[in-house]
């Protein structure tokens, strides 16, 4: 069986194609970095038109790259949401077309879900599995007890952790996107910059804060500007503990939750990280690091499957197929939709 995704969501013009034996026979992106850096940050609308311009294209070199005619896909995958509505129009409409002029059947796709599985794809990770999703958009941990089947022990209650990265790299003039931005000036710093606030660190629930950590952030720099002392080693020492803050408050929800996930799942087979942020090898380091204590395993899909990618678009379809459902033409794409 092979399935061709389609994501569209953000700012990433992505298809693939993946077999339900869990091989990627192709996986192209376009980004859109081009487009949006001029505003440091993404522009719905322009996120939509550049969607229109190259998915056509994008799909193609995904279907040349794999050596298939449509014809031959048993599925179309599609991500019908959440996510900047025009892209993800753009997207169902796209799937939709080809689903029906091929008669194939059409799976509309929660993008969450498709990082939530992930793990799956790349690891064959059993049920159930403790899930971090950080990314732009979403900060969360979930318990993945099955497909469709999503426990929520907490969540952010102002911005995301990618966002926090996001919003930094713009206050400290490092450029878009910010994760990227912060790794590389922290990878010059000479000293870690100890005094920034870990918000929520050491509370009972699994909730992540990252406002009060920004807003420090923001005070430190305009400080710094003020006294004219803003300048390129005090701005990679800036971004290693910005980087060291968001990593230790990652590291202490997801040890709590990892606590409360064993009490009720005592078979619980895995931390498995997911998102644009879990590309940062820092946290990464960091979760390994937990993990090895807790003696469980943690699944850390490749980066290029931990940022926006239509991969994991195409496996959830793979796994929504397998139980038996698919999505009506009349399916209509969703900016919110909750795991
Ligand atoms: O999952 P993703 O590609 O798109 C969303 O669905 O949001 O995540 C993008 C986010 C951006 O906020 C970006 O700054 C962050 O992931 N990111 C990183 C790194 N690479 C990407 N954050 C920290 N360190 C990185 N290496
Ligand atoms: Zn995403």
């Amino acid at each position: 069986m092979v399935v061709l995704g389609i994501e569209s969501s953000c700012d990433e013009t992505a298809a693939a194609l993946v077999t339900a034996e869990r091989r990627i026979l192709a996986d192209t992106i376009f980004a859109q970095v081009a487009e949006h850096t001029p505003y440091g940050g993404v522009v719905p609308e322009i996120a939509a038109r550049a969607h229109l311009d190259h998915l056509d294209a994008t799909i193609a070199a995904a279907m040349h790259q794999a050596g298939l005619g449509f014809a031959e896909l048993d599925a179309v995958a599609v991500t019908g949401g959440p996510g900047l509505i025009g892209g993800v129009i753009v997207g169902v409409m796209m799937g939709k077309a080809i689903a029906l002029a091929h008669v194939k059947p059409l799976i509309a796709v929660n993008h969450l879900e498709g990082h939530a599985l992930t793990a799956r794809l790349t690891d064959d990770v059993a049920f159930p599995y403790l899930l971090l999703l950080v990314s732009g958009g979403h900060c969360q941990l979930l318990v993945v007890e099955g497909v469709g089947r999503y426990r929520r022990l907490g969540a952010t209650i102002d911005d995301a952790a990618g966002e926090a990265f996001d919003k930094a790299a713009k206050l400290m003039g490092l450029g878009f996107p910010g994760g990227p931005a912060i790794a590389a000036a922290a990878e010059r710093a000479t000293e870690p910059w100890p005094d920034l606030p870990r918000p929520m660190k050491g509370r009972p629930d699994c909730n992540f804060s990252f406002s009060g950590l920004k807003t420090a952030l923001r005070q430190r720099v305009e400080a710094l500007r003020a006294a004219d002392a803003f300048d390129d080693a005090v701005r990679a020492n800036l971004a290693a503990g910005f980087q060291q803050a968001v990593v230790e408050c990652l590291i202490d929800r997801t040890s709590r939750a990892l606590d409360r996930a064993r009490a009720d799942h005592p078979t619980l087979n895995a931390l498995v990280i997911a998102g644009g942020v879990a590309a940062n090898r820092h946290l990464r380091a960091a979760l390994q690091r937990l993990a090895d204590g807790a003696g469980i395993a943690l699944i850390a899909p490749p980066a290029r499957l931990c940022t926006d990618n239509a991969a994991m678009i195409a496996w959830a379809g793979i796994e929504r197929l397998a139980l038996g459902e698919s999505s009506g033409f009349d399916f209509a794409p969703r900016p919110r939709w909750p795991l």
